[in-house]
């Protein structure tokens, strides 16, 4: 009896659990109301919005444009901090409030200088509802060449591609080196700090400052790639000296094989 009480209450408890936290990613008055909408007010920002970073994040409807997620009628009152879609060159600053390094780049660019005079706004090219994790290959023809010929943006890109995929070869060495019991810890922390201040460059769009800089991160990658590279030697060190021992091991045990049966047929 108190079995099946306990039971149930586990299920219970596993429903609230589990229904609450599919509960709050969606949970809003927002999503359920313009959900049903059709088309640019409605499905279509709904649909593109689950596919984005920001949903993964759990960064919502209101979280950008503010109002009330509780409560069904007043949800897009100015009283309840609605802010409703901003003008374009307003999106800087609303994007802005909660990528505060990434706009001070950006005002500080051409592109930002620029805003008001054809320039692009961060979603002119991360999009509004879509926005999905930032790469280089948001460097594309297609996308640069709204505005300007593709010249500039394929020198930035080319510049920043070979640091980015050194980058990427020194993850993949450290967390083989953790996965063999390597500490990692604080190669693992300088990369990540470089990286962070790497990925700063692009806003910028000035192909002088990205490619002097480039030279510096470049040579701070050295240093973590002969650190890595060393560590990589002694494993290989290792490995050279546990296959020695195994066959020191061997050898050890044909010749007492070898002692056995002398002793055996001298018997
Ligand atoms: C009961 C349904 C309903 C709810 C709840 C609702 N909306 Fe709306 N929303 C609409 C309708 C209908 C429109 C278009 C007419 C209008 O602008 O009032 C709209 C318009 C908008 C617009 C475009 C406004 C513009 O100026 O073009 C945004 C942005 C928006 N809603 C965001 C939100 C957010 C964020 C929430 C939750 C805090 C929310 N809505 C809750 C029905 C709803
Ligand atoms: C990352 C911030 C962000 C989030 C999250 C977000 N929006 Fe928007 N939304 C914007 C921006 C920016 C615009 C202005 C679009 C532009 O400049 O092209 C906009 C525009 C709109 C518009 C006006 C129609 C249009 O497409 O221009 C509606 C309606 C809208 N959003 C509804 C929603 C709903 C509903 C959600 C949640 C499912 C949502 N938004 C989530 C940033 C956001
Ligand atoms: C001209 C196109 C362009 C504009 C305008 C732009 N971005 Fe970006 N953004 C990119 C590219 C390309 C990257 C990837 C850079 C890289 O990987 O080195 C990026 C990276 C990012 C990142 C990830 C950076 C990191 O540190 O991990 C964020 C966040 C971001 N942008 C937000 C914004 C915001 C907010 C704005 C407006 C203030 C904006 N972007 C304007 C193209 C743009
Ligand atoms: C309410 C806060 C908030 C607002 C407003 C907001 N974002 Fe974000 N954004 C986040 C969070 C949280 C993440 C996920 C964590 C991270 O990567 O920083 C994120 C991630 C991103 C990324 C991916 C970063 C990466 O590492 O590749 C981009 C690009 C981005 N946002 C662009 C935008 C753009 C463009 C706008 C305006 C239309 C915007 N964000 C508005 C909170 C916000
Ligand atoms: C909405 C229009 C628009 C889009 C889209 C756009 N740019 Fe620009 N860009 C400008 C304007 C305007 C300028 C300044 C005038 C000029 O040089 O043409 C500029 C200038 C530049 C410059 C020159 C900086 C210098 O020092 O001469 C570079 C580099 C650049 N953009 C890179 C990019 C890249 C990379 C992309 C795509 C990810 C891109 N732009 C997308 C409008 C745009």
């Amino acid at each position: 009896m108190k079995k099946i009480l306990l039971r149930n209450l586990f299920f219970l408890l596993m429903f609230f659990l589990l229904t609450g936290s599919i509960a709050s990613a969606d949970d809003s008055v927002c999503i359920e109301c313009h959900g049903g909408l059709s088309g640019q007010l409605g499905e279509i920002p709904t649909a593109e919005w689950h596919t984005s970073v920001h949903a993964t994040h759990r960064v919502s409807c209101h979280d950008c444009h503010g109002g009330d997620p509780t409560d069904y009628v007043e949800a897009m009152s100015p009283d309840r901090g609605f802010i409703g879609v901003p003008d374009y060159a307003e999106v800087p600053a609303f994007c802005g409030r909660c990528h505060v390094g990434v706009e001070e780049d950006y005002r500080a660019s051409l592109h930002g200088q620029m805003l008001e005079f054809g320039g692009p706004n961060c979603v002119s090219c991360h999009e509004s509802h879509a926005v999905q994790v930032a790469t280089i290959d948001l460097i594309n023809e297609v996308s640069c060449s709204r505005c300007h010929s593709y010249d500039k943006p394929a020198l930035i890109k080319q510049e920043i591609s070979d640091t980015e995929a050194m980058l990427s070869r020194l993850e993949t060495s450290i967390a083989s080196l953790y996965r063999v019991g390597f500490d990692t810890g604080r190669l693992q922390d300088e990369l990540f700090s470089t990286r962070n201040n790497f990925r700063r460059l692009f806003h910028s769009v000035d192909i002088e400052k990205i490619r002097s800089e480039t030279a510096a991160f470049d040579a701070d990658l050295a240093e973590t790639k002969a650190t890595i590279d060393g560590l990589e030697e002694t494993l290989g060190q290792r490995k050279l000296a546990g296959g020695a021992l195994v066959l020191l091991l061997i050898l050890g045990g044909c010749i007492a094989l070898l002692i056995r049966r002398t002793y055996e047929d001298h018997e």
